[in-house]
């Protein structure tokens, strides 16, 4: 009986660590989808050397956004026990962001007239496309 009534305490509570999860996974991927369209349209703000980009709402918004992805891949890792030093594609997950941060950077700090800004931008975006790509197909080398 009391092994019965500790099975079932345990079952309700793996439930809710599974929906927390899931719930917590949504959240990533709506923050993922608001976080590389606000990368695509300052890029496209900054290949066009457009004023707007000086305004304080595109100095702050991106920064929320972007810890919010954080936050919530590291509750993802910490309820999974995924690790990114265990699990190779969230390994290449994490050094593909850093290369994305990176070169993202470096477009945003390139000079208006440079023409370096396209280079850093396109690295960035197949950058980007390469995590998303890694992250639905759960494999360093997506489509092997
Ligand atoms: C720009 C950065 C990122 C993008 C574009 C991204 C994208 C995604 C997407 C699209 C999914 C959903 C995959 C599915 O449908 O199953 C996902 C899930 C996930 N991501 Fe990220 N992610 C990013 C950053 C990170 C980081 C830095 C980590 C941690 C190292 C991380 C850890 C995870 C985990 C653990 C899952 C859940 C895997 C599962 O249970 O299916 N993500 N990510």
């Amino acid at each position: 009986m009391v092994e019965t009534d500790l099975e079932h305490l345990l079952s309700i509570q793996n439930v809710s660590i599974m929906s927390v999860y899931s719930i917590v996974k949504i959240c990533h991927v709506i923050f993922v989808i608001l976080s590389i369209s606000g990368f695509v349209y300052r890029g496209s703000l900054k290949m066009a050397g457009s004023e707007k980009l000086n305004l304080k709402f595109f100095k702050i918004f991106p920064h929320v956004i972007d810890s919010l992805l954080l936050l919530s891949a590291l509750v993802l890792v910490i309820i999974s026990g995924m690790y990114p030093w265990r699990v190779d594609w969230l390994g290449a997950k994490l050094l593909a962001l850093l290369a994305y941060i990176v070169s993202g950077g470096l477009m945003m700090h390139s000079k208006p007239e440079s023409k370096m800004k396209y280079v850093w931008f396109a690295t960035a975006l197949l950058f980007v496309i390469y995590i998303v790509l890694v992250a639905l197909t759960k494999s360093p080398i997506p489509g092997l």
